[in-house]
């Protein structure tokens, strides 16, 4: 650090030339995250709470509320009345917490996944020093419930099912895992599915083909869902959800010199504007909002479909939700000629696909700007 400081706007100089080299949502080149511009109330509202400290709540009375009418929202969207959790910094720390409730409250140290499950879930595995029985995907790229079931024993600590994965968006079948999981928790991973499964559910009633995945299965324990993803919010928001009451009582601990005497989250100090967003958002859209947004997101995805479909590039599977991907015999290397072309596009390990995410910031005009490219990176 230097001996003396800037002036003010030499510094906003400074910062106004590296912001400069960051991609914005608005640039329309961003087709491989799974985050977007947040609302603007959200972005308006996050900025008014910068003083706010969950970690210390009993100063933040109203910052605290909010958090629990979000928990209260999403267990109205989520099928369950009384419902337990916490907003956390995002899907990371909440399948992390998943794990290490899971290894507290059984003692066991064994969990089931499937090889579609994000990769944070390998990360919990090594900072929890658990073990990993990774199930492969059936034929639709689900959880193969038969080999679960074949793994399924009283040394497991918690089967893990994601709700709308990473890579192809497609929903495990968590109806018929939890009629096989008896007493072992049931998380479910729904961090991207949470804020667009219930919305095309309400889109397409009887004919989403989407099976039960949230709290109707009454075998799930957990649930995680991120207003960060498709929930329109600011960074970082991130919600774990639980059937149970006092449901992170089991990783407390007590915290003396705070305001409130226990601590149930990993994280000490806590971002607190991302909640106000959350909960400002979820205010202002509603229901119908979410529907819209989810639904201008699936039709841009029928299109961007047909475009690829007019470069030879067929889908991996028809896209369940705003993720599609289509087959390359080497994505990387388009992925990166794309990357030199100024566009962002993502990729899937198994099978070799080119991966988009359709998030509200993806339009139609964009996708027309980006097919020309792909085109010629395709040729290149
Ligand atoms: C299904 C799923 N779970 C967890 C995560 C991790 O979320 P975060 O990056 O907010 O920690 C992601 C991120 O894309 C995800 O798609």
């Amino acid at each position: 650090m230097d001996r003396k400081g800037l002036p003010k706007d030499e510094v906003m100089r400074l910062v106004s030339g590296m912001k400069e080299l960051d991609i914005s949502f608005g640039s329309g080149r961003i087709f491989g995250s799974m985050c977007t511009s947040p609302h603007p109330i959200a972005a308006e509202v996050d900025g008014m709470f910068l003083e706010s400290n969950l970690g210390n709540p009993g100063l933040y009375p109203g910052t605290l509320e909010m958090e629990q009418e979000i928990i209260s929202m999403l267990g109205s969207l989520l099928h369950l009345d009384r419902i337990y959790g916490h907003v956390l910094s995002g899907g990371t720390e909440a399948n992390i917490t998943a794990l290490y409730r899971a290894k507290k409250i059984t003692g066991r140290k064994k969990v089931i996944f499937p090889a579609s499950a994000h990769f944070s879930v390998l990360k919990a595995l090594s900072l929890l020093d658990m073990e990993p029985v990774m199930i492969p995907l059936d034929e639709d790229f689900r959880m193969d419930v038969q080999q679960m079931e074949d793994h399924l024993d009283d040394e497991a600590a918690l089967v893990l099912s994601v709700a709308g994965t990473t890579e192809l968006g497609v929903v495990d079948p968590v109806d018929r895992i939890g009629s096989i999981t008896g007493d072992v928790p049931l998380h479910v991973d729904a961090a991207f599915g949470g804020f667009v499964l219930p919305f095309l559910e309400t889109l397409h009633p009887g004919d989403h083909g989407i099976p039960p995945w949230d709290f109707r299965v009454k075998e799930v324990t957990s649930l995680s869902v991120d207003p960060h993803k498709m929930g329109g919010s600011t960074i970082p928001a991130g919600c774990l959800l639980f059937r149970e009451e006092a449901p992170l009582k089991h990783i407390s601990v007590s915290s003396p010199y705070l305001t409130s005497t226990k601590a149930y989250t990993l994280a000490g100090t806590r971002d607190s504007g991302a909640v106000a967003a959350a909960y400002a958002v979820m205010k202002h859209l509603g229901r119908e909002g979410y529907e819209r947004i989810v639904a201008a997101c699936m039709d841009n995805t029928s299109y961007l479909e047909k475009r690829l479909r007019e470069l030879g590039l067929e889908p991996v599977i028809e896209p369940v939700m705003n993720i599609l991907a289509v087959h390359h015999p080497d994505p990387d290397l388009v992925q990166e000629r794309m990357r030199k072309r100024g566009f962002f596009l993502s990729r899937v390990r198994d099978p070799p696909a080119l991966r988009f995410v359709v998030m509200p910031h993806v339009t139609r005009a964009s996708i027309d700007v980006m097919i020309p490219e792909l085109e010629g990176a395709l040729k290149d």
